[in-house]
C-alpha cells in the first residue's frame, strides 16, 4: 500500500528538528522527509511498521529497553533510536516525540505501574504543545471488552475488562484519547486482536517445538480468538494516517476468522507436514502441550467485528484468515531446521 502524503511542504517547525534530520547531515534547513514518525516500544509490530515506512522515504526514531537493541536497529536498519523502560525512565525521551509528525505507542500497561508513558502525562503535554505531532495512535488490544458470550462485538460494543491487563489497557486508551484530543491532535486507539507474523506464528512453534505459555494454552479453550497477522496492522496504520480526517477514534484491528487455536494448530501442523514431509512427528511433544487447555475461564469469549477497519479505513485485508496468513508464512521460510 502507497503511502498519502500529509501536505506538500515541511511539517517541521523551525527549531523542531530530530536527531538525524536531514539538517543535521546537510546544513541546510529543509528536512529531506516531510513525514517522521516516533514509534514508542519498537517490538514486532513497532518494527514491522518502522521498516515499511522507512521504505518509503519516512523518518523513523523509536524507543526499546536496552543498549544492545538499540545499537542493532541503529546499525542494522539506520532508526533513530532511544533508550525508554518504565522502570527507570529517561524522560528526555518524551522530549523527542515533538519532533515528529506522527507518533505510534506500542508499550503495554506494566502491571503495579500503569501505561509507562502516561506516567509523565504532564510532561509529555508541555511536550508535545506546540511541536510538530499531527497524528497519534495508540495500539491497545480486544482484552477491553472481557466476556462477552461468543456475541460479535464491534467498537460500540461496552467494554467490561475484568483482568487487571484488561483494566490498565483500558484506562491507557483512555488516558492516551484525552492527551491526544487536550493537544488538537487526531488521535486513535487500535484494538488488536491476537498478533501473529513471520517469526511469531502457530508455524513457528511447531517449527521451534516450543511449549506454549499458560495464557496461549488458556487460549486453546476458547471457542473464538480473534487474531490479525502483522502485514495488516501496518496497513491499518497507513490507512488510518491517509483518512486523518475520520471521526471514529477506536477501531478493532482483526481478520475475518475468529478461530480456536487448536484449529490454527492443526492447520500449522498441515502446513509443516506438506512442506517437510515426516518432519512433523518430532513435534509430537508441543502437540500434547497445545491440547492441553485450562479451563479456569479467565479469558473472555467474544467474536471481534472489523465492518469499521473495512468499510471506514478502506482496507482491504491481506489476510483475512489465519490460514493464508500461515501459508504465507510458511512459503517465506526456508530450510527452517539448518539450524
Ligand atoms: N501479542 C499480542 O497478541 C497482542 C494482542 C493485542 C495487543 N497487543 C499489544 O499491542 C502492542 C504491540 O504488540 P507487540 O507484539 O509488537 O509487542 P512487543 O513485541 O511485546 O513490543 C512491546 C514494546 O514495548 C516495549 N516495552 C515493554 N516493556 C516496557 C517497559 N517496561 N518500558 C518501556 N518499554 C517497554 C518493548 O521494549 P523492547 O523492544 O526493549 O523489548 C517493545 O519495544 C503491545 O502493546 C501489545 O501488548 C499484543
Amino acid at each position: 500500500m502507497e503511502l498519502c502524503r500529509i501536505s506538500g511542504q515541511s511539517a517541521f517547525k523551525s527549531g523542531h528538528l530530530p536527531r538525524n534530520s536531514a539538517t543535521r547531515m546537510t546544513g541546510s534547513p529543509e528536512v529531506k522527509s516531510p513525514n517522521r514518525i516516533f514509534i514508542a516500544g519498537m517490538g514486532f509490530v513497532g518494527k514491522a511498521l518502522a521498516i515499511d515506512l522507512k521504505k518509503q522515504g519516512w523518518g523513523v526514531s523509536g524507543t526499546c529497553t536496552s543498549i544492545t537493541k538499540k545499537k542493532k536497529l541503529e546499525e542494522e536498519m539506520g532508526f533513530d533510536m532511544y533508550l525508554f523502560d518504565a522502570y527507570e525512565p529517561d524522560v528526555a525521551t518524551i522530549d523527542v516525540m515533538k519532533f515528529h509528525t506522527h507518533a505510534v505507542v506500542s508499550i503495554p500497561p506494566i502491571p503495579g505501574v500503569g501505561d509507562p508513558m502516561l506516567q509523565h502525562e504532564q510532561l509529555l503535554k508541555k511536550a508535545l504543545l506546540g511541536g510538530n505531532l499531527q497524528w497519534l495512535c495508540y495500539l491497545s488490544s480486544t482484552s477491553v471488552y472481557g466476556d462477552c458470550g461468543g456475541a460479535w462485538v464491534d467498537e460500540d460494543y461496552p467494554t467490561n475488562p475484568t483482568r487487571e491487563v484488561g483494566k490498565l489497557r483500558l484506562a491507557a486508551e483512555k488516558g492516551w484519547l484525552h492527551l491526544g484530543q487536550s493537544l488538537g491532535l487526531s488521535t486513535k486507539v487500535f484494538r488488536l486482536g491476537g498478533i501473529y507474523g513471520p517469526g511469531r506464528s502457530a508455524v513457528d512453534t511447531i517449527i521451534k517445538q516450543e511449549t506454549l505459555s499458560k495464557t496461549q494454552r488458556m487460549r486453546g479453550d476458547k471457542q473464538f480468538t480473534s487474531r490479525i497477522h502483522v502485514e495488516d496492522i501496518c496497513q491499518a496504520i497507513k490507512a488510518s494516517i491517509c483518512a486523518s480526517s475520520s471521526k471514529r477514534e477506536i477501531y478493532n484491528i482483526v481478520d475475518d476468522d475468529p478461530a480456536p487455536r487448536e484449529a490454527v494448530f492443526e492447520y500449522a501442523r498441515y502446513l509443516v507436514d506438506k512442506k517437510w514431509p515426516g518432519w512433523i512427528k518430532h513435534s509430537s511433544k508441543q502437540r500434547e502441550s497445545t491440547a492441553t487447555v485450562m479451563k479456569d475461564g479467565l479469558l473472555g469469549e467474544k467474536r471481534v467485528c472489523n465492518a469499521h477497519l473495512k468499510n471506514e479505513l478502506g482496507v482491504r485485508l491481506l489476510h483475512p484468515s489465519y490460514r493464508s496468513g500461515l501459508q504465507s508464512i510458511i512459503d517465506q521460510m526456508d530450510k527452517p531446521f539448518a539450524t
